[in-house]
């Protein structure tokens, strides 16, 4: 039993349904299950290059996004990461116990470099704010998508490393991955969904219904398989998209029956997509109408600060005891 559960998300783009299904939904359910304390990461952001213009306003409308799918400020933390500027603190702390070679090992950092033309040291050195994000509130409980368990593995070595060199003091923090952990693209379903990737890779939690159904619509799938054959890819991705969101509604008879289609050689695509667009809808119709009232009632600003303000007591109080191990400072 995890007893603190911490996550981020970055503010910069659109919440896709990848996010939803592969992480939110979880930080969702774990409100009932421990304490947790959520993130909007803007440092993390800046690491590449964003306006200045658009950050606060992506910071407060991925707030709402999140109340909007479910995350409760009375029962969990929520606010934005460089409000508590002590995680840079930690960060750099961190800096001194994580090895040159093992930030060289981290894939995301290997792609994300791939497509700057400047390849920021934030970039570079991004996994280790990280796990300062986590280890601030010493949580033990991560969720996030397949994509961040090798963050979290990095993490957890962090951990050790700093106890084994001050003293034990953080818990090894253990990624919750759980189902949709790895949504596809619906044009690429060979490619992870992703909100850089441009429109077409990804569907909007709070995308309009047209524009979501003529994304379904046009998903790749393939000419038909023999009977008997592993479906291809898209056919697997719009099958997952399909089950999460019957899963999300009650809905337990339908993936049975369009499966037993798809085994018998008997399933039309276009009745597998015109169905996983109905109930992806019926899972998001609903976020989309509370996302509209929050926006209408506009307070984000005071909740996500009242959520600093809480953060910050946390976390200063595990900088006092770090400085003290690391012998930093003046004050005992
Ligand atoms: P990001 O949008 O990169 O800040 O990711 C926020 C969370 O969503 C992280 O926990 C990711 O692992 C998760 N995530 C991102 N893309 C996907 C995807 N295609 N499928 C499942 N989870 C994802
Ligand atoms: N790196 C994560 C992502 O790209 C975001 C993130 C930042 C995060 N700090 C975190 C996730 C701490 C979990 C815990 O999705």
């Amino acid at each position: 039993m995890v007893k603190r559960v911490f996550s981020g998300i970055q503010p910069t783009g659109t919440m896709h349904i990848g996010n939803y299904f592969g992480a939110i939904r979880n930080w969702v359910s774990l409100q009932n299950e421990a304490d947790c304390i959520y993130c909007i990461v803007d440092y993390h952001a800046i690491t590449i290059d964003v306006d200045p213009k658009e950050l606060r306003t992506a910071s407060q409308s991925m707030a709402l996004d999140l109340l909007a799918c479910g995350i409760d400020p009375e029962r969990s933390i929520l606010f934005v990461q460089s409000d508590v500027p002590t995680h840079t603190e930690l960060e750099w702390i961190f800096g001194c116990v994580t090895s040159y070679g093992d930030l060289s090992r981290m894939t995301q950092f290997k792609d994300k470099s791939d497509k700057q033309e400047f390849v920021s040291a934030g970039l570079f050195t991004y996994p280790i704010l990280q796990a300062a994000d986590i280890l601030i509130y010493r949580a033990d409980g991560v969720p996030v998508g397949e994509d961040q368990v090798q963050h979290l593995e990095l993490s957890r070595r962090i951990a050790r490393r700093f106890n084994s060199r001050f003293g034990e003091y953080f818990p090894e923090p253990e990624p919750i991955v759980r189902k949709g952990a790895r949504i596809m693209s619906l044009a690429d379903p060979t490619s992870k969904m992703s909100k850089s990737a441009g429109e077409v890779h990804y569907v909007g939690v709070m995308e309009p219904e047209t524009s979501i159904r003529k994304k379904v619509r046009s998903a790749v799938t393939d000419v038909g398989l023999e009977v008997g054959a592993a479906m291809s890819p898209g056919v697997a991705n719009l099958f997952e998209i399909l089950e999460l969101a019957c899963e999300s509604v009650g809905d337990t008879a339908t993936v049975a029956e369009l499966k037993t289609e798809f085994a018998d050689g008997k399933l039309l695509y276009s009745r597998l997509k015109d169905t996983t667009f109905e109930r992806l809808m019926d899972v998001l119709r609903p976020i989309q109408e509370r996302r509209a009232k929050l926006a209408a009632s506009g307070n984000v600003v005071e909740l996500l600060q009242a959520g600093a303000r809480k953060a910050t007591k946390i976390a200063s109080a595990t900088m006092v005891d770090v400085r003290r191990l690391v012998g930093l400072g003046t004050s005992a």
